[in-house]
């Protein structure tokens, strides 16, 4: 089986890449020009990777009919909600215009027999009480420029199934980290100032944004397992949430790093680490992968944590 992965140079690309390969898959993946390919290190000899923006339709097109997969992962896409409000028209184009050349270059190519399309649980967006834990038929209500680039790519991949009858799965992944996620979201960004605090490279203060937010947050590993399981055996024509069932306030996991510290660091509120519109919770119901495709998450979030601890430990000491 020829799977392809864009994005795969990413945070979650990487992930999956190992996933795939450990499965016995022909991998190939695309990254944009002048990405690096360092979270890849120890894969790259089993993998073919072509350079390609999605942005540009003909390109696609013909990476498409070069490769011919059996399997596509989607994940390609500018992930960071804080950039997006920055930068609106750039992601709509990389999100939503990125992920419609894929779709078109596919329905060119029609021997494609599982494309599975990675989305955001974001799109929820402010979600009432009394809907919580989301499941895939609570409506969308998204509030960022990064939020709305999802679900309209979403809408798009369900509007390729309906019409033209693609084997698309959507997933909506809720948040995930570990080692090797980039700064820029939230346990990256506490990690690696507590990393620089300890050896002396910062002062020993520490700007945080919004403390309040809830988030129900996997470890990468388990998410990119349900890639795998669900681009395998999923229904196509369906969204699946893929997350933990649990959620943690930001505070919370921020009090836990700074317990595994090992200096004392102050705390202060940057209002410019805060959003124009924030979503204040979300927790998913990962019930219908359970039942699709047996996924349940197995990674405890206390390690993960720790573990990207220890990663950006690595990082700055290695400065
Ligand atoms: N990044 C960041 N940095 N976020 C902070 C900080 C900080 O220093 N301090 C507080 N926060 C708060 C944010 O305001 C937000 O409420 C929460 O921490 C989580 O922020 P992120 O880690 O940036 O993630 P996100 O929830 O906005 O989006 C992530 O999850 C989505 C799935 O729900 C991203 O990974 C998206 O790509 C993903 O789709």
């Amino acid at each position: 089986m020829r799977a392809l992965i864009t994005g795969i140079v990413g945070f979650a690309g990487s992930y999956l890449a190992k996933e795939l390969l450990d499965a016995g898959y022909d991998l190939y993946g695309t990254q944009l020009p002048g990405e690096s390919r360092e979270r890849l290190r120890g894969l790259l000899k089993h993998i073919s990777i072509s350079k390609l923006d999605l942005r540009d339709s003909s390109a696609t097109t013909r990476l498409i009919r070069r490769v011919k997969p059996d399997m596509v992962f989607h994940l390609a896409a500018i992930a960071a909600v804080r950039y997006s409000f920055d930068n609106p028209s750039e992601t709509v184009e990389v999100n939503t215009t990125g992920t419609v050349n894929l779709l078109e270059a596919l329905r060119k190519q029609e021997s494609t027999k599982s494309i599975l399309t990675v989305t955001s649980s974001d799109i929820y967006g402010i979600v009432k009480p009394a809907q919580l834990p989301i499941k895939e038929t609570t409506p969308l209500d998204p509030v960022s420029p990064y939020a709305i680039s999802k679900a309209a790519a979403d809408m798009f991949a369900h509007q390729y199934f309906k019409s033209y009858g693609l084997p698309i799965i959507r997933v909506r992944a809720f948040n995930h980290t570990g080692p090797k996620q980039a700064r820029g979201f939230v346990v990256p960004d506490f990690c690696a100032r507590i990393a620089a605090i300890e050896y002396n490279k910062m002062k020993s203060e520490m700007r945080v944004g919004n403390l309040e937010a809830e988030r129900d947050i996997s470890d990468v590993r388990d998410i990119v397992r349900g890639y795998r399981l669900l681009a395998e055996n999923g229904k196509p024509g369906e969204a699946y949430n893929l997350c933990s069932g649990k959620a943690h306030k930001i505070k919370w996991i921020l009090n836990r790093l700074l317990g595994m510290s090992t200096v004392s660091i102050k705390i202060k509120r940057d209002s410019n680490k805060m959003r124009p519109s924030d979503v204040p919770i979300l927790v998913g119901s990962y019930d219908k992968a359970w039942r699709h495709v047996r996924y349940k998450p197995i990674h405890k979030f206390e390690d993960t944590i720790e573990d990207t601890l220890e990663f950006w430990r690595t990082i700055v000491r290695r400065r």
